[in-house]
C-alpha cells in the first residue's frame, strides 16, 4: 500500500481542478456548492428529517414509525414498521405518468434488439411473478439467478422482489464451484437460468454449468430455463421433473399481480462477495433503506432527467448491476440500456455504436474498460457520434489520471462532468462521489461524501490522519444488514475495528487539503482484477485441488489495463516438476471451478514461500519481487535465503 500511497501523494500535489460547464450547471438537479453543503449538513445533523423526506418521494403501503433505530448497534434498522415493494416502486408507481415511456432497451451480442415500455415491463414482470408462484416460490425463499445480460435478468430480479422472495444473482462469468458454493450457502429453492448466452460470438452453455453446479445441492427443487432466442433452442439437457422451460410454464399466466407488501427490513437480496477467508460471504440487503439509497444516489449522482437514456455497462451479477442497472434507474423512471456482449464484438466500436444508436446521455463504466478503450485507440470512439453524452461515471477501482483525462476528452469531448464513484457491495449505493453540477473534480479522486455519509481516514487506533484506513462513521439507509448466516462475522468484520464506532471499509485512502478522498485500494487480501473482487484465499484453496500442488500464495500486482493482475507462487509436492503443462492444468482448474476472470497472469513454481517465524506469508515481499522493486525489510523472515530463490524463479517464469 505504501507504493500506492506515495504515488497518490504525488497526484494530489500535481492535481488540477475541473469545473462543470456553465451549460451543465444550468440544467443540473443540484447547482451550487452551497446547496450541496446545506443538504449535506442537514443529512448529517438531522438524518431522520433528511431521509424521511427523501423516502416520502417513493411509495409505501404503510408509513414508518421511526426512520432510524440504532438501539441494537450495529444492527441498524431503517424505516421501522413501514411496508413497501421495490418492484412496485420501479414499475407500478410509474404506470400513470410514464406507462408508454421506454423503460428498457436491450441489445444482444448477435444484434437482436428489444424495447419495453414501463407498461410492458410491468406486464412481463407480473407474468414472471405469477410463474414463480405457480412453481411454488414464496415470500422469503431464496432464488438464484444465473443469466446472460438479457431483458429477462431485469425481469426476473423484479419478479422475485415482487413476490417477496430473495434473489441471489450469480454473475454469468462464474463457474461451477462458485455457483455451487452460493447455492449451498443460500439454500436456494429455485434457479433461473437460460440455455445459453453469447460472449465474443461463442455460446456460453449456462444451463450445463448450472447442472454441474447444483449437483449435491439438496435445496434446489426446480430449474427454470429461459430460451435465449424466442424462436429456437440452444443445446442443453433438461431433467424431467426438475427442469422447466419458462416459455412453456409461463403460458397463460396473468399479466397482472399484486405486489407483496414487504416490511422495510425484510430481506431483498443476497449477493456473495469475496472476503479475506476462503468462501465468499452472502451480503444481506433489505428492502426499504436500500430502495431509498438506490433512488437518491441515482437521481443526484447521475443528475437524472426524464429524457435521459442511461447506460451502466455492469453485469447484473455485480452490485453495480443491482443498484445502477436495475433498481436505481427504474426507481427514477429512466430509460435503461443493457447490452449482453463484449465491447470488441464484432468490432472495437461496439460500445460507441450503442451510444450513437440509442443517443445515450449518461454512461457509467469501469476504469479497466476505459484503459482498454484507450489502448485500442481513439479512432473507434471517433468513428461514432457521441454528442448525446452529457455525463460520465466511473466505478470499481481507482481511476488513474491518464484514463480520467482520456475519458473526459475523447469520450466526453471536454463537455461532460466525470463522477468517480466509490462504494462497495456492502454499502449498497454510492458513498463518496462528486455531485456533477457542483463538485470541482480532480482526476483520480472520488472527492466528497454523498448525503448522510461521514467518512474518515483513521489510524489503527482510531485517530484521524491523512493516510490510513477509510472508515464511515454513521449508518446509512442502504448499508448491508449482515452476512447471511453469520451475524457475528458481520459485527466483528465491519464494526469491530474501532469498537463499533465506525464501519470498516477495508480500503486505504488519503485526504488532501480540500478534504477530498483519494481511495488507493484494498488493505486486505482481496485483489481488484479489472474491477472484480477476487479473494486470494479462495484461489489458494482451489489450486490445492490439483494433486501436485502443496501450497500457494496469490498476490495482486499493478496491471496497466486491469488495475491489478494476479501472480501465483506455487510449491509443488515432492516428486513433481514445474512444467508448462502443469501451469495449464492449474489454470484449467481455476477457470472451471471459479471463473476465467480469476486466472493469474503468471504462475511461478517455487521451493518455499517467504514466511515470518509465526508462519505468516509475507505477501509484501512477493509483491516487491513481482513488481521489480528493491526488497523491503526481510529481517522478520524465518529463512531469508528463500527470497533469493524466488527472485530467480520469477525471472525465469
Ligand atoms: C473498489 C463495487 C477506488 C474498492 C461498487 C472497494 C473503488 C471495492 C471505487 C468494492 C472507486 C470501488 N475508486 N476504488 N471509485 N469503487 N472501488 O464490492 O476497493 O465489487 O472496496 O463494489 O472496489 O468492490 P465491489
Amino acid at each position: 500500500m505504501e507504493v500506492e500511497a506515495e504515488q497518490t501523494r504525488n497526484l494530489i500535489h500535481h492535481s488540477h481542478k475541473y469545473a462543470p460547464s456553465a451549460s451543465f450547471v444550468e440544467q443540473a438537479n443540484l447547482k451550487s456548492f452551497e446547496e450541496y453543503k446545506r443538504l449535506y449538513d442537514e443529512s448529517i445533523n438531522s438524518p431522520e428529517t433528511f431521509w424521511g423526506r427523501v423516502a416520502s418521494e417513493l411509495h409505501w403501503f404503510n408509513p414508518w414509525s421511526q426512520v432510524l433505530d440504532s438501539s441494537d448497534k450495529p444492527f441498524f434498522k431503517w424505516f421501522v414498521g413501514a411496508q413497501t415493494n421495490l418492484a412496485y416502486n420501479c414499475l407500478d408507481r410509474h404506470l400513470e405518468l410514464h406507462g408508454d415511456k421506454i423503460a428498457l432497451i436491450y441489445e444482444g451480442e448477435p444484434g437482436d434488439r428489444l424495447t419495453y415500455t414501463y407498461r410492458q415491463l410491468h406486464e412481463e414482470t407480473c407474468k414472471f411473478a405469477n410463474t414463480l408462484l405457480h412453481l411454488g416460490v414464496r415470500k422469503g425463499d431464496r432464488v438464484a439467478i444465473y443469466l446472460p445480460l438479457v431483458a429477462e435478468s431485469v425481469i426476473s430480479i423484479l419478479a422475485v422482489a415482487r413476490i417477496g422472495a430473495i434473489h441471489n444473482v450469480i454473475f454469468g462469468g462464474f463457474a461451477v464451484d462458485s455457483i455451487k458454493g452460493r447455492i449451498l450457502d443460500s439454500t436456494a429453492k429455485l434457479i433461473i437460468t437460460s440455455d445459453g448466452g453469447y460472449r465474443r460470438g461463442r455460446v456460453i452453455p449456462l444451463k450445463d454449468l448450472v447442472d454441474e453446479g447444483v449437483d449435491g445441492c439438496p435445496s434446489v427443487e426446480k430449474i427454470l430455463v429461459i430460451r435465449r432466442h424466442p424462436d429456437r433452442q440452444l443445446p442443453c439437457k433438461m431433467q424431467e421433473g426438475r427442469d422447466v422451460w419458462y416459455h412453456e410454464v409461463s403460458q397463460g399466466k396473468s399479466l397482472s399481480h399484486e405486489a407483496q407488501h414487504m416490511d422495510a427490513e425484510d430481506m431483498l437480496f443476497l449477493l456473495y462477495t469475496s472476503g479475506t477467508t476462503g468462501s465468499p460471504k452472502g451480503i444481506v440487503h433489505t428492502t426499504g433503506g436500500y430502495m431509498v439509497g438506490a433512488y437518491l444516489t441515482c437521481k443526484i449522482v447521475f443528475d437524472l432527467k426524464p429524457h435521459d437514456i442511461y447506460w451502466c455497462t455492469a453485469d447484473v451479477g455485480w452490485i453495480t448491476g443491482h443498484t445502477y442497472v436495475v433498481y436505481g434507474p427504474l426507481l427514477n423512471a429512466t430509460t435503461v440500456v443493457i447490452f449482453e456482449g463484449a465491447p470488441d464484438w464484432p468490432d472495437k466500436a461496439r460500445f460507441w455504436d450503442i451510444i450513437e444508436r440509442y443517443s445515450v446521455s449518461v454512461f457509467y463504466t469501469a476504469p479497466t474498460a476505459i484503459r482498454t478503450f484507450m489502448k485500442w485507440g481513439d479512432e473507434f470512439p471517433n468513428s461514432k457520434n457521441l454528442s448525446s453524452l452529457r455525463l460520465l461515471g466511473s466505478v470499481g477501482e481507482p481511476i488513474n489520471p491518464e484514463a480520467w483525462l482520456w475519458y473526459r476528452t475523447v469520450i466526453g469531448h471536454d463537455n461532460c462532468p466525470i463522477v468517480d464513484t466509490w462504494w462497495q457491495t456492502e454499502t449498497g449505493s454510492i458513498l463518496i462521489t462528486p455531485i456533477p453540477g457542483v463538485t470541482l473534480t480532480k482526476p483520480g479522486s472520488a472527492t466528497l461524501p454523498f448525503f448522510g455519509i461521514e467518512p474518515a481516514v483513521l489510524t489503527e487506533t482510531g485517530e484521524v490522519t491523512d493516510y490510513g484506513s477509510l472508515a464511515i462513521k454513521k449508518p446509512w439507509p442502504s448499508m448491508l444488514r449482515g452476512i447471511y448466516g453469520n451475524q457475528e462475522r458481520y459485527k466483528q468484520g465491519y464494526w469491530g475495528m474501532w469498537e463499533g464506532k465506525y464501519y470498516y471499509t477495508s480500503d486505504g485512502a488519503l485526504t488532501d487539503e480540500d478534504g477530498y478522498f483519494w481511495i488507493i485500494g484494498r488493505l486486505d487480501d482481496i485483489v481488484n482484477v479489472a474491477g472484480h473482487r477476487v479473494s486470494t484465499a479462495e484461489l489458494e484453496g482451489v489450486v490445492l485441488e490439483h494433486h501436485s500442488v502443496a501450497e500457494s500464495a496469490f498476490i495482486g500486482i499493478h496491471h496497466d489495463i486491469k488495475g491489478q493482475g494476479l501472480i501465483a507462487f506455487i510449491i509443488l509436492r515432492q516428486g513433481n516438476v514445474g512444467s508448462p503443462k502443469l501451469k495449464q492444468e492449474i489454470n484449467e482448474i481455476i477457470g472451471k471451478k471459479l471463473g476465467k476472470f480469476e486466472l493469474p497472469e503468471k504462475i511461478v513454481f517455487v521451493n518455499d514461500l517467504p514466511k515470518t517465524r509465526s508462519g505468516k506469508i509475507m505477501r509484501r515481499l512477493l509483491r516487491d519481487v513481482a513488481e521489480g522493486r528493491p526488497l523491503g525489510n526481510t529481517t522478520t523472515l524465518a529463512d531469508p535465503s528463500v527470497i533469493d530463490h524466488i527472485v530467480e524463479e520469477f525471472k525465469l517464469s
